[in-house]
């Protein structure tokens, strides 16, 4: 069993939860992802490590409420449990001085970029972040961002907060020149990122998040196309060369199971779901 030591809300329906898992934070790097079961009858949800900390013997990862066993996981308080944690899970980031290296992130990845921006600021890089999200309400860690980049940039989808969509991004980088690119956050957002950055040259990474059941490249549940050549997202990334990736087949493998991950969601509020009311 896995204890949780802290948990925040981040923005409305993303959780930040730390828990003792003293093996797991020696080992954990940037990029890393878990494998988490809430309890004998959960199902196996992966999560990007959002922070570890080898003396407290934790490790941190944040979660965007999306269907049933992530809501039930926001239900868990402190000094509750998860049944099992495993990892760290997929290949650590490449973390070099590279230059000049343009982190995106959006949405609940925002929570783990952190931990990428300060690994590559401390390996040198001059860095410019954008933090982005559907609505203003959804933006969290912008002062942490701001404090570790050398340049910082907000956008949103409605415009309500910096800058509305990605298009500012040309104006960026026709104007200098960037050594590497970052984008993690939902696949369509990764997707335009990658559309945006190809036309300047720039080196462009990003994380993939395909349905995954074991994930040590077992199953092969996690495959996706890069460069024409299929891929285990568990064990060959989950960090791929972004102008490679086939974004549509990933989007069309992730959606195969709407209809039976909408009816569990439903089945669990009918069935009372939880009444933390979110804290
Ligand atoms: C390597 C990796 C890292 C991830 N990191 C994060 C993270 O840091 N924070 C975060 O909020 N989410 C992350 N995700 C996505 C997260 O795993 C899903 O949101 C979660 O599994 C949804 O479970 P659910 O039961 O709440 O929702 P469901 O209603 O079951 O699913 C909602 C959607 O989530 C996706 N999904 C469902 N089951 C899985 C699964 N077993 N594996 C992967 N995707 C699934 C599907 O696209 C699905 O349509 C990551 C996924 C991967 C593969
Ligand atoms: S999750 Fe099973 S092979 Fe990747």
């Amino acid at each position: 069993m896995y204890e949780i030591v802290g948990k925040r809300e981040l923005a409305p329906k993303i959780k930040l939860f730390e828990v003792n898992a003293p093996e797991m934070a020696e080992k954990a790097r940037p990029g890393q992802f878990l494998i988490i079961i809430i309890d004998e009858k959960g199902e196996r949800i992966p999560l990007t490590v959002a922070g570890y900390d080898a003396e407290k013997g934790t490790i941190s990862f944040a979660f965007n409420e999306v269907g049933k066993t992530t809501k039930q996981l926001g239900c868990l308080k402190v000094g509750d449990s998860v049944q099992s944690i495993t990892g760290p899970l997929g290949n650590p980031s490449d973390i070099r001085n590279f230059g000049r290296a343009l982190c995106m992130a959006g949405g609940v990845m925002i929570a783990p970029m952190l931990l990428q921006v300060r690994a590559l600021r401390e390996a040198g890089n001059k860095i410019t972040v954008v933090v982005g999200a559907r609505i203003k309400e959804l933006l969290f860690y912008e002062k942490e961002m701001k404090d570790l980049s050398d340049e910082f940039y907000v956008a949103t989808d409605d415009g309500s907060k910096g800058y509305k969509g990605l298009d500012f991004l040309k104006e960026i980088l026709s104007k200098q020149k960037f050594d590497r690119c970052v984008a993690w956050g939902p696949v369509v957002m990764m997707k335009n990122v990658c559309e945006i950055t190809k036309p300047f040259g720039v080196p462009t990474v990003v994380t993939l998040t395909p349905i995954m059941i074991d994930g040590m490249g077992m199953c092969g549940v996690c495959r996706v196309t890069v460069g024409g050549k299929m891929k285990f997202g568990c064990v060959d990334g989950p960090e791929f060369d972004g102008h490679l990736v086939d974004f549509d087949g990933l989007i069309n493998r992730q959606r195969m199971f709407l209809p039976e991950e909408r009816l569990s969601s439903l089945l669990w509020e009918l069935q009372g779901g939880c009444s933390c009311g979110g804290k």
